[in-house]
Formats: structure tokens, sequence, C-alpha cells
């Protein structure tokens, strides 16, 4: 699969390209017009000066007493001429010239109007019938100086625009997407059970569609698991009585047969029947795990929990538990007190099940409400151990059971947004197995 691209990345990019070609375009435009401009306030200016000089030539040369002999015109300061001219009769002759004049750029014939050359803009007049003309030129230098300034001017901008634009984008959409930041981090924040509907404040008019889609979803969705549920539960309730009446009928039948083949057969649909019972008791605890309400509103002490539990557990196993507490005197938690119970008589169950018989079982709590249950006994391997939360997955054992126990530990977990892990061998030892629950302090 393609990895997604960014949002931000992409707007980034694509705005900042946008200006620069509009601004380049615009400077191009802009330029072009600039040029335009210059060349006619250069040329008329160059108009000015021609009209200017020639009546002054006109005259000065009719006062000659040699009017054909060419002439420089004398300066009162020597420096360099931007504007320089000739004065020329209609066959060419020089009749006066500027003093820095170069005749080599002038044309061959004296010719009105403007012209450009290869390096200067020349403007012709005549005077006195076409008899004498002018020319003055000015080289064309200057005029693409001004107007390369003129496009720097307009460019340097755009050093500055193009990395203030991406920038810019970047933290606007930033700021823009932060209500589906929030949004995102609320459905990361779910526990497995919540199919609540999500809600966050503002987003954006695109997004917000998609949120409604979501929520319409995870309610399809709750309705669909509440059914499931509420199916499983039922059918569990609905079998106790009847296989409670059942089984009662059964002893009843085992007593009363005579000793032998009846007797032992009456007995294993006893047997049969119990596990029965056990298995809906369990998909009862498997509903109840999955249906959500797992956390109680009000932070329940955990310590009173267990030692109550263990203490029942501790009735019916010949003292067997060893129960270690922390010694402050409370550890809150989240967790529904009877969620908390399920868990704990599924993890007690299995290790009086599958512990050593003559080793004891111990429960500890630490203030961090970390719930540790250790039992001896040999230790499952990691590939068997990795398995043992799914439904229905037993571990190589002669004891009957249905393998529902861990997956109802671990689903509670998850609803609770706890951890937990199996060990074995448990820590600090050679054999056993610890289950290791971190809990949700209040
Ligand atoms: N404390 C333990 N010590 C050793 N093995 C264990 C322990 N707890 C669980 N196991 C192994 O993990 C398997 C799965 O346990 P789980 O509680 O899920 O199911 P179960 O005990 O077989 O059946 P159920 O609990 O539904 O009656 C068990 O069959 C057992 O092999
Ligand atoms: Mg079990």
């Amino acid at each position: 699969m393609k990895p997604s691209s960014s949002l931000q990345k992409r707007l980034g990019l694509g705005l900042t390209l946008g200006m620069t070609l509009l601004w380049l375009g615009a400077t191009v435009g802009a330029w072009l017009v600039v040029q335009h401009e210059l060349n006619e306030a250069f040329d008329s200016a160059l108009e000015e000066t021609a009209q200017r000089i020639l009546p002054l030539a006109v005259l000065e040369i009719s006062n000659r007493e040699e009017p054909r002999e060419a002439q420089h015109v004398a300066t009162l300061k020597m420096h360099k001429e931007y504007l320089t001219y000739l004065v020329r009769d209609a066959s060419g002759k020089i009749l006066m010239q500027s003093h820095d004049a170069n005749p080599k750029i002038f044309n061959q014939q004296p010719t009105e109007g403007f012209t450009t050359s290869e390096k200067y803009r020349l403007y012709g007049a005549s005077a006195l019938r076409e008899t004498l003309f002018i020319e003055i030129a000015e080289p064309l230098d200057h005029r693409r100086e001004a107007a390369r300034e003129a496009l720097f001017a307009l460019l340097l901008p755009l050093l500055a625009l193009i990395p203030v634009s991406l920038l810019g984008t970047w933290l606007f959409v930033r700021i823009s997407l932060r209500s589906v930041l929030a949004y995102r981090r609320a459905v990361e924040a779910r526990g497995v059970g919540d199919l609540s509907p999500i809600k966050v404040a503002r987003l954006p008019a695109e997004i917000d569609p998609l949120a409604e889609a979501v929520n319409h979803l995870l309610e399809r969705l709750r309705k669909a698991l509440e059914a499931e549920r509420s199916f499983t539960a039922n059918s569990a309730h609905e079998l106790r009585t009847p296989l409670a009446a059942t089984l009662a009928q059964v002893q009843r039948l085992r007593h009363e047969a005579p000793e032998g083949p009846l007797r032992v057969r009456a007995a294993k649909i006893e047997n049969a029947l119990r596990e029965l019972a056990r298995l809906s008791e369990k998909l009862m605890q498997l509903a109840k795990a999955e249906g959500g309400g797992l956390l109680s509103e009000t932070p329940q002490d955990l310590i009173p929990l267990l030692a109550h539990g263990v203490d029942e557990w501790n009735q019916r196993s010949d003292q067997r538990i060893e129960l270690h507490l922390p010694s402050q005197a409370s550890v809150y938690s989240n967790i529904d007190p009877d969620a908390f119970g399920i868990l704990l008589r599924n993890l007690i169950e299995n290790a009086l099940k599958y512990g050593a018989t003559d080793q004891p079982i111990e429960v500890s709590l630490t203030e961090q409400a970390q719930l540790r249950v250790v039992n001896s006994g040999p230790a499952v391997p990691q590939s068997v151990l990795q398995h043992l939360t799914e439904r229905f997955v037993r571990g190589h054992s002669e004891i009957s059971g249905s393998g529902l126990g861990l997956a109802i530990t671990k689903t509670i977990v998850q609803g609770v947004n706890a951890r937990m892990k199996l060990v074995s061998p448990a820590t600090g030892r050679q054999d056993g197995f610890e289950v290791c629950v971190w809990l949700p302090l209040a």
C-alpha cells in the first residue's frame, strides 16, 4: 500500500509553487510595462534635447565665416558625455559635433526620427528645409541597467516570500487540523468495550460528515454486539434452572440406582451436566466482560475486595492461598467491583486447578494496583503461553475446563484499559505460572 501523503506537505508545496508562478507571471508583466514606460521617458528626453540644440546649431553655423568647415564644440569643463551629437548637411558632411562624439556610431546618411543600433538609441531632426540635420545618440546601457534593476526589485521579495509561504501554510494547516488531531486522540483513547459516539467540538466541515458516519457505524455495531451478548447472557441464564433441575434429578437417580453399570452411567451424566453448568456460567461471565460497564463511577478500594475474595477461596481450599497486601491502607481503582471479582475468581481458580497441590498460591497487590497470582507446577512453554488468552484455547492438561477463564480475564483487562502478562516460569523461580495485571489507579 502506498504510504498516505501529508495534507500539510501537499498544501504547503502546492500553494507556494502556485504563488511563485503567479508572482513570476506578474513580474514579467510589470517588467514589460516598466520597460515600455522607461523607453518612452528616455526617448522623449532625447527628442527634447535634439530640438533644443538644433536652433542653436543653425544660428551658430549661419554666423560662421566659413559655414562648411567642421567644428568641434568646445566645452567649459572636460567631462564624459552621456549624450553626443552630430550636425550634418544633407550629403552627410559634418558641420558640427559635440566634443566626445564618435561619427562611427551614427547612421551613414542623416536620418530623421528614432533608430536603434546595437549599442545606441539615435534621434534625428532637420532644419532649413532638410539641409541641416542633427542626430543625437544615447548609449543603450543606461536603459538596460534601469530595466535590470526594476526586474531585481520585482524579484527580490520572492526570495523572502517562498519560506514565509511554506512556513505560513504549514502552521495554518496545523492549526486548522487541530480538531482532527483531537478526534484521532479521542478514537485512540477508547477502551475496547467503549462504543459510545465520539464527540469532538468543531471539526472542519469536510471531516464532520465522516465523524458522523463513524458514529452511525459505532451505533450499529453497538446494537449488533448488544444483541449478540444479550443472546449469550440470556441463553446461559435460561439454561441455569433446567440444568439445576436435571442435575438434581440425575443425582437422585444415581442414589437410587443399584450398584452397577446404571449407577456408573448416572454418575457420568451427572459429571457432564456439571461441566455444562460450568460452561454456561463462564459464558455468562464472558458476556458480562464484553458488555461494558467495567469501570465504576466511584473509585473502589481493592484491598477489602481482594481480601474478601481470597478468604472465600481459602475456606474451600484448605488455606492454600497466601495474600500479600501493600503497607498502605487502601489502593483505589476505577474497576467495577463485580468485574474485579470475576477476574480474581478466574485467576485463583486456575492457580488452584493447575498449580502443584502441595504448594501454596501467592496472591499479591502493590500500591500501584499491580495484582499478581503465582502458583508452582511445571512451567508452560512460551509457544503455548502466547495463545492461552484466546477463547476455548487450553494447555495440555488432564483437568477439565472450557478454555474461557483467561479469555474472560483478558476481556476485562482490555475493557478497563489495563495491562496483563502471563509469565512462566514465574518471576524468580525455576517453575510455576504467574499472571500479572496492572489495574487502573483511580
Ligand atoms: N495458573 C496456571 N498454571 C498453569 N497453567 C495454567 C494456569 N492458568 C491457566 N493455565 C493454562 O491455560 C489454559 C487456559 O486457561 P483458561 O482459564 O483460559 O481455561 P481453562 O482453565 O482450561 O477453562 P475454564 O477456565 O474456562 O474453566 C489452561 O487450560 C491451562 O493449561
Ligand atoms: Mg480457567
